[in-house]
């Protein structure tokens, strides 16, 4: 059904642990299923997190890539955890991991956003202008980038959003954890829409990759925000096929877009 790839652009705002919690809430039925991608060039964490061997993995997906991918055979990459989510992981090494990007994620980031009865929650790490994972991103058809809400975070990352959204890949903001300015002020300091919001959550983090790996996600307030986040982007990727993402946080119509708003409401 839907290719949505979550990103960060400097410090580790989180992206991994949004991809997981939100990837673990994603609403999926016998009709529409769920699959965790891991295509961070820095390296996967997933394996290792939650317990996995790295292949079958982005390895056997890369491979099966260059001799041109069957849909039939996409739940052999992947490993289903004992909690139930089907994880595609990546080798945790940066020179593996980027190169079989470099080599294969042009062919996989279309083939994932065109599965048709899946979707599919990709963590691609560091978005920088050449990231190996490019072409997957540019593929998808939401890109998530996580940020903490401070500024040093929002700056440069906005402009990358912008170039994000000049060559038509619909783009926003998941502000997550504490920070100077809420979603209003970014909204309005960078004409870029906030998709949604975390809280800042230590325990539920730490939490987030062992209850993911043995059961269902434990309701902390990480994941009843990632599990809202999740239902909002699900509904609205089914419902609103083809328009911007300028509305998705308030529902109003594309041609209104949220971003207009003047006030800067800094918070404490
Ligand atoms: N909402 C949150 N509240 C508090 N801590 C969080 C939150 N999300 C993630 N963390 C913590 O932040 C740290 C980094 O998380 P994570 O690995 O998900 O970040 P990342 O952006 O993927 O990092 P990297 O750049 O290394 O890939 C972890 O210790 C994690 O538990
Ligand atoms: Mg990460």
């Amino acid at each position: 059904m839907s290719l949505i790839t979550f990103v960060s652009h400097r410090g580790s705002p989180g992206v991994t642990s949004t991809a997981l919690a939100v990837g673990g809430a994603w609403p999926a039925s016998s009709n529409r299923r769920k699959l965790i991608v891991e295509v961070d060039p820095a390296g996967g964490v997933l394996a290792l997190r939650l317990g996995l061997a790295e292949d079958p993995g982005l390895v056997s997906l890369a491979a099966a890539a260059r001799h041109g991918l069957a849909r039939e055979d996409l739940w052999e990459h992947a490993q289903v955890v004992p909690g139930g989510l089907a994880v595609v992981p990546s080798p945790s090494s940066i020179a593996v991991a980027s190169q079989l990007l470099a080599t294969s994620s042009a062919a996989i980031g279309p083939w994932l956003a065109e599965l048709g009865d899946v979707d599919v929650i990709a963590d691609a790490g560091r978005l920088a202008p050449q990231s190996p994972a490019s072409p997957l991103i540019d593929a998808s058809d939401l890109v998530v980038m996580v940020a903490r809400p401070v500024v040093d975070q929002l700056h440069s990352a906005a402009a990358q959003l912008v170039a994000l959204r000049d060559r038509g890949v619909r783009a926003g903001w998941c502000l997550s954890g504490d920070g100077a300015y809420d979603s209003t002020a970014v909204e309005s300091a960078y004409g870029i829409p906030v998709l949604g919001t975390l809280p800042s959550d230590a325990r539920g983090a730490s939490l987030l990759f062992s209850a993911a790996a043995t059961r269902r996600l434990t309701r902390t307030p990480l994941v009843r925000a990632a599990s809202s986040l999740a239902n909002h982007l699900a509904t609205w990727l089914t419902d609103r096929e083809g328009e911007d993402v300028a509305h998705v946080a308030s529902g109003r119509p594309a041609d209104e877009a949220v971003v207009d708003s003047g006030s800067a409401g800094a918070r404490a």
